[in-house]
């Protein structure tokens, strides 16, 4: 079925650019002002989950946020920490980043009550979880007083322009976010195709202070029939997900679907799609014990 067939390290790598630019600025400075530091003698202890390739970890590096700190960055893939490993070993880090493929939920069970992290980073990943089930297990790893910086948590808007056909695009936007919601991971249930706005109540829930929150929408479209760096194929592999979600929906017929998704890859090709996902980042804060 699919002709772009994704390479997900291939993917996570031609994502970064998209989420450069989709970050949202006013968060990102709030994360700044209110940067743990960190000292020679006691850097700051960072905590990355579900961190892929490593990209976060260039990015921060890219503004010198790395000096004092040690970084430990898990996802679950042995494959994505093999190349983060690849990626970053030519950076002379003051301390070396400690990578490890590792389940969350081995993770957590680990450390919890051992260690706690100054800073809590998911980018791209917390909608991927059963955010009530998860989120008082991930408050465990933070110290009070801690940052976390949550970013890029999809919220219910896929756009895709030019317009193929009005009630037909609609209708895969909604069978596609409902996968998102009826996603299974071990039997537990895996997504939310509204966790930006949820997350809202669901970190007030667990006590959590939200200092900052934005819009991180993803916006992707050609100039001049050119996609920036690698773009083109980050948007092939969307449209390949949306047709491995879909491709068993009794709601759709197969032919249509499949002549939709080859019209969608034909406006890459000819760079007249344009592809936004609305999501949000929050910076905030778990109180002090009192
Ligand atoms: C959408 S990707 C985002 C990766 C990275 N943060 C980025 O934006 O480039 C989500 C990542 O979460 C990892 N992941 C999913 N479930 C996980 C779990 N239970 N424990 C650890 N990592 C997990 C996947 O392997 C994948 O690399």
């Amino acid at each position: 079925m699919s002709t772009y067939a994704s390479d997900f390290i291939h993917y996570l790598a031609a994502k970064k650019t998209v989420d450069d630019r989709a970050l949202n600025r006013y968060v990102w400075e709030t994360l700044l002002a209110y940067w743990p530091g960190g000292t020679e003698e006691r850097p700051c202890h960072i905590l990355e989950i579900g961190a892929g390739i490593g990209t976060m970890i260039q990015r921060l590096h890219e503004h010198t946020l790395l000096r004092q700190v040690t970084y430990t960055a898990i996802d679950a893939l042995p494959a994505n920490i093999q190349e983060a490993q690849r990626r970053l070993q030519a950076i002379p880090f003051p301390i070396a980043p400690k990578l490890e493929a590792i389940d969350l939920f081995d993770f957590i069970h680990r450390e919890q009550g051992q260690q706690q992290w100054d800073l809590l980073i998911a980018h791209a990943f917390l909608d991927l979880m059963d955010i009530p089930h998860t989120l008082p297990q991930l408050f465990t790893l933070l110290r009070p007083g801690g940052l976390f910086y949550f970013t890029l948590n999809f919220d219910g808007a896929t756009i895709l322009q030019p317009t193929i056909d009005p009630a037909f695009d609609a209708l895969v936007e909604r069978l596609y976010h409902q996968t998102m919601n009826e996603r299974l991971t071990n039997g537990q249930p895996s997504g939310d195709s509204q966790t930006g706005r949820h997350l809202f109540g669901q970190l007030r829930q667990v006590g959590a202070q939200i200092l900052a929150a934005g819009s991180s929408d993803w916006v992707v479209y050609a100039d001049a029939n050119s996609y920036y760096g690698d773009e083109a194929y980050f948007l092939h592999v969307i449209i390949d997900t949306m047709h491995s979600a879909l491709a068993h929906s009794p709601a759709l017929d197969p032919q249509q679907l499949a002549d939709w998704i080859a019209q969608r890859h034909a406006q890459i090709e000819a760079g007249e799609l344009v592809y936004i996902a609305h999501q949000l980042d929050f910076v905030g804060l778990k109180p002090e014990a009192k």
